[in-house]
């Protein structure tokens, strides 16, 4: 039990997210996990104070928000009031979220950089890199585009080509351009600082096998560590939005230098508030305290960060050799967890599974999408899929079927009888698998093994529903004589309930909370199990509703309007190629003004899902002066296109048609609603517009080669 247990002292973090983009369902796996862990540890009645911030500097933020028109600092400003929105909406609920641009960030990164320095942990030299003569900006290998230099394809980006798979670096591209202004890039000289990072291998060797680091990440470290290890370059250039090096004018700190950094900026910012010393938690304590169970303390304290595998190198490297450099402390442990996958594949915005957290808030409750991340996380690796139809189906059958049913099928006769509950416990032994269950699942919490802990919770409440099943008061509340037996039974149906959402508070806070005013108790790890007797309720109102597939449509076609949003405003911000050949088609409403290819290979052509299309629908759209809308049938599949051709047909003459739909096209936010992908047709326009009709024999849904 948690008052046997010493108060630990815990300091956790998430990965900061980039002040240049909003929060996803991707993030939320990560925040999610953490915010699960970080209540278990209060329940149990630790200090455990959990701390964030936004990541506001770099190129891209920088360049976002010239886009937007708007000053870098407005930028993050914005961008914080979101995240910090979307994470309440979530119920994330930091003690602090800061910003890596902010003042105890800068002093703390000087201080650090000034101490690695001091070490002689830092070079400089000069090197060349890719310049953008008209911005007057060096230019990363992800603003450099040209054309493939194997397959010949156009506008690929500077490390590898979408059409063919080919890696290699920017200069080998053919007629390479910058992506901000569209220049070609000249080759520049300028001196760089590096963190020297090889000088820690034999540090890094140790410390990755010391227990902070899950198995596969520490095997993971070892092939890098074991192929050796490169200096870091820790310097960029100005223009660039971030923190000055101190003594190097024109020189800034690389945003992966101060962002780490940032977590300890954020507590700090907290503790001028609380009053408590930072230092405890960062500062080395040089005590070798190897004392807890959770491994080396300092000063008592643990630090854990979460983050997900695609930054481990800068986690599990960089950052505890700059710790161990500056004599601050290395992190506890570091706790890696996989990607997400919607539907079984990585998170598309053309097939409509990049889903915003704000999409997601609209039309669904944030704890089916805690509860069902929880019920998949493992303390692993591995990814986590949110397959949409299993989330439906789980949601209901555990938290509404399950969980509430219990609550719902016993409260009515405890109310009916004055809302007291009896101190009999009706069934000892039933109630003795609750009690045992305690420290089980408070293990598997501390484990990160959190869908093991969802299993034994909905185990519990199996037993629960079988039990109730099995009296079924309702039943026996007919029969002379069982009142007090009616009672009894559903006093141990309320307690059972009362121990599973305190199991489940962790995971659903407003669950919990609601489940609290309807117990008239607070719901604490520690008196989870002792039974609830002589004990007064109140009355049941329901805890949570089904999810239905309706509001799960809802949400992808929100979501697909707002990423159309997002890459509209992208295109037009950062188009720079060259226009020859233009080629204007009125489509949908829109006008296709790309350049056409004079040549692309046969893979690039293969991606365009092009399909037989039933009209069944077509109709004029108010407002519009050259739309129809279009409701197409592809085989079990309906489509709504909105298509330029009003000029040439009339709704009547299309009913009933086949034509072609080009049916992956990623679906885009008109004036008048969603188009759902584009129609074939040819011709100059006015009435001269022909769509494309399949001769007889072609039926709806087949594919076009
Ligand atoms: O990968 C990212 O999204 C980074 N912004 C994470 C930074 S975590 C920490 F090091 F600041
Ligand atoms: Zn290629």
């Amino acid at each position: 039990m948690a008052a046997s247990q010493p108060t630990r002292k815990i300091l956790v973090t998430s990965a900061l997210p980039y002040a240049n983009g909003s929060i996803h369902l991707g993030h939320l796996v990560e925040y999610i996990q953490t915010d699960i862990w970080v209540r278990f540890q209060k329940m149990r009645g630790h200090k455990c104070t959990y701390v964030c911030a936004d990541d506001a500097h770099g190129t891209a933020i920088m360049l976002k928000a010239e886009q937007n028109g708007i000053s870098p600092e407005e930028q993050i400003a914005n961008i914080k009031a979101e995240h910090e929105k979307d994470f309440a909406d979530f119920f994330v609920e930091f003690d602090n979220f800061h910003s890596t641009h902010s003042e105890e960030n800068k002093a703390l990164s000087e201080l650090i950089y000034e101490r690695l320095l001091a070490n002689g942990h830092i070079a400089s030299r000069n090197i060349t890199q890719a310049y953008d003569p008209e911005k007057e900006l060096f230019l990363a290998d992800r603003y450099i585009k040209g054309t493939c230099p194997k397959c010949k394809t156009e506008d690929q980006y500077g490390d590898n080509c979408e059409a063919c798979g080919a890696t290699y670096s920017p200069t080998d591209l053919l007629n390479p351009k910058s992506a901000i202004s569209g220049a070609t890039p000249i080759e520049k000289e300028s001196e760089h600082f590096f963190f020297k990072l090889p000088e820690f291998t034999e540090f890094l060797k140790n410390w990755t096998r010391a227990g902070h680091l899950q198995t596969e990440m520490a095997n993971k470290l070892a092939e890098w560590l074991d192929s050796g290890l490169q200096e870091w370059d820790i310097s960029r250039d100005a223009p660039y939005f971030g923190f000055e090096i101190p003594n190097q004018p024109g020189k800034y700190f690389y945003v992966w230098l101060d962002a780490p950094i940032g977590y300890i900026a954020s507590f700090k910012n907290l503790c001028e508030r609380t009053g408590e010393n930072w230092e405890d938690y960062w500062i080395d304590d040089e005590s070798d305290d190897v004392s807890s169970d959770n491994g080396r303390l300092n000063n008592g304290t643990e630090l854990y960060h979460f983050i997900g595998k695609d930054i481990v190198n800068f986690h599990a490297l960089f950052w505890p050799a700059m710790l161990h450099s500056a004599k601050f402390r290395t992190p506890t442990a570091v706790n890696v967890h996989g990607f997400l996958t919607v539907n079984g594949q990585k998170m598309s915005k053309s097939r409509g599974t990049f889903i915003n957290a704000r999409s997601y808030l609209e039309h669904l409750k944030p704890e089916y999408l805690r509860y069902y991340f929880a019920a998949k996380l493992t303390s692993g690796v591995d990814d986590l899929d949110l397959n949409l139809e299993d989330f439906l189906v789980r949601v209901n059958s555990d938290l509404v079927g399950k969980v509430v049913n219990i609550a719902s099928r016993t409260a009515k006769f405890i109310q009916k009888s004055g809302g007291i509950l009896s101190d009999t416990i009706e069934d000892p032994e039933l109630w003795q698998t609750f009690v045992d269950a305690n420290e089980t699942i408070a293990k598997l919490y501390e484990a990160r093994e959190f869908a093991k802990a969802m299993r034994e919770i909905m185990n519990l409440a199996d037993a629960a529903n079988e039990y109730i099943a099995a009296k079924a008061p309702w039943a026996l509340a007919k029969q002379e004589g069982q009142e007090q037996q009616v009672i009894d039974v559903c006093t141990l149906g309320i307690n059972m309930f009362r121990v599973i959402t305190t199991y489940l508070k962790p995971v659903l806070p407003e669950l919990s909370r609601n489940a609290e005013a309807f117990l008239n108790t607070e719901l604490t790890w520690a008196n989870a199990t002792q039974f609830a007797g002589e004990h007064s309720i109140n009355k049941f109102k329901p805890l949570l509703t089904r999810v239905e597939q309706d509001q799960i449509d809802a949400m992808l076609v929100t979501n697909a309007a707002a990423n159309t949003q997002a890459q509209v405003e992208a295109q037009t911000a950062t188009k720079t190629v060259s226009k020859k050949s233009v080629h204007t088609i009125e489509t949908g409403g829109e006008t296709l003004d790309e350049p056409i290819a004079d040549e692309i290979d046969f893979n690039t052509f293969a991606k365009v899902d092009l399909r037989v299309a039933k009209i069944v629908k077509a109709s004029h759209v108010e407002g519009a002066d050259k739309l129809l809308q279009l409701t197409l049938d592809i085989g079990g599949e309906t489509r709504n296109v909105f298509s330029g051709i009003k000029s040439a047909y009339q709704p009547s003459d299309l009913e009933g048609k086949l034509t072609i739909l080009v049916a992956n096209l990623a679906p885009r936010k008109m004036k008048f609603g969603i188009s759902e992908g584009m129609v074939l047709a040819a011709g100059p326009g006015g009435e001269e517009i022909y769509l494309l009709e399949p001769h007889d024999g072609a039926t709806p849904g087949m594919r076009v080669m």
